[in-house]
């Protein structure tokens, strides 16, 4: 990559970022585009938020995306929100205009994406949401956004799911997740692990799920272990997807708004060794 006096910056603000694959992603795309520009990662723990903010206006940086854990205490230090980050109250990129600070969110929309990307496209059916934190709402925002009918989120702090399926209006209700149990979700075409614990515990699946054999399973996560919700799925025989795709999507709705080109999509795929082998 070659820096000249002319190059924008780009980047990733989280803690941790060490593990991120967003760089290669986006450097990748930029050097394929002969775009003049660069993605970094900076490492930024809470107490450094508002300075690490303050400095994106110092040094002109051109945007940035934002992972955990400042997706949502980030919002205060911005000047003001695109739709998609006031829907679900998270931020996952900034861009910076000559000093102003504007919040989006491609998390929900690179969701979608990815799903459409496989030939998910079962709006009448059911879809389930384990969990019940930022990445379940973002989620269950863009699903509804698309027309979805049902969803449930299943919590194992009901009141949280509760909460969340409340304000998210009444196509959403909620169940308690409790441990080694049949959930009651017939009908369902779509389960998503949002959940921060492994999905196998001392030799045991979290929740019996054979009911839905045959529903997509979708792993938020990604990462160098395998998934146990995806090794679930196919005990089940069922179709799985990781997180990759969303990332994929997510960082090529981010590459738009940096630069306003297109992302070739296909070069940030090859960055991350997406493949969907694992359908
Ligand atoms: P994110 O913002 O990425 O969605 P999060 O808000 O930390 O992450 O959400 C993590 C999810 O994992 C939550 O739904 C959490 O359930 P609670 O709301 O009950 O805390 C779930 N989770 C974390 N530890 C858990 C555990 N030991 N057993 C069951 N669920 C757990």
């Amino acid at each position: 990559m070659y820096i000249t006096g002319e190059t924008k910056i780009t980047g990733l603000l989280g803690d941790p970022v060490i593990y991120s694959l967003s760089p290669a992603m986006h450097n990748a795309a930029f050097q394929y585009l002969q775009q003049p520009y660069v993605y970094l990662p900076f490492h930024v723990t809470k107490d450094n938020l508002a300075a690490a903010v303050e400095a994106l206006r110092a040094l002109a940086i051109t945007g940035v995306n934002v992972t955990v854990p400042h997706k949502e205490s980030i919002i205060p230090y911005l000047d003001q929100l695109d739709e998609s980050a006031r829907h679900c109250g998270a931020v996952n990129t900034i861009i910076n205009q000559a000093g102003t600070l504007t919040g989006y969110n491609t998390d929900g929309a690179g969701f979608f994406d990815s799903l459409q990307e496989v030939g998910f496209t079962s709006t009448e059916k059911r879809i389930v949401i384990l969990g019940a934190g930022g990445a379940a709402r973002a989620v269950a925002t863009s699903l509804l956004a698309q027309g979805i009918k049902d969803i449930i989120i299943i919590n194992r702090t009901l009141a949280k799911a509760e909460q969340l399926a409340e304000s998210l209006g009444n196509r959403v209700s909620s169940q308690q997740l409790q441990r080694y149990t049949t959930p009651d979700i017939p009908g369902t075409s779509l389960v998503v692990n949002t959940l921060s614990i492994p999905f196998k515990e001392e030799g045991k699946w979290l929740l019996d799920l054979s009911e839905i054999q045959g529903a997509l399973f979708y792993d938020l996560r990604y990462g160098k272990m395998p998934s146990d919700f995806l090794e679930y799925a196919q005990e089940l025989n069922s179709p799985g997807l990781d997180g990759l795709g969303m990332l994929l999507h997510q960082g090529a709705r981010a590459f738009t708004l940096f630069t306003g080109q297109v992302a070739p999509l296909a070069v940030m795929r090859s960055a991350i060794n997406l493949d969907y082998n694992s359908c």
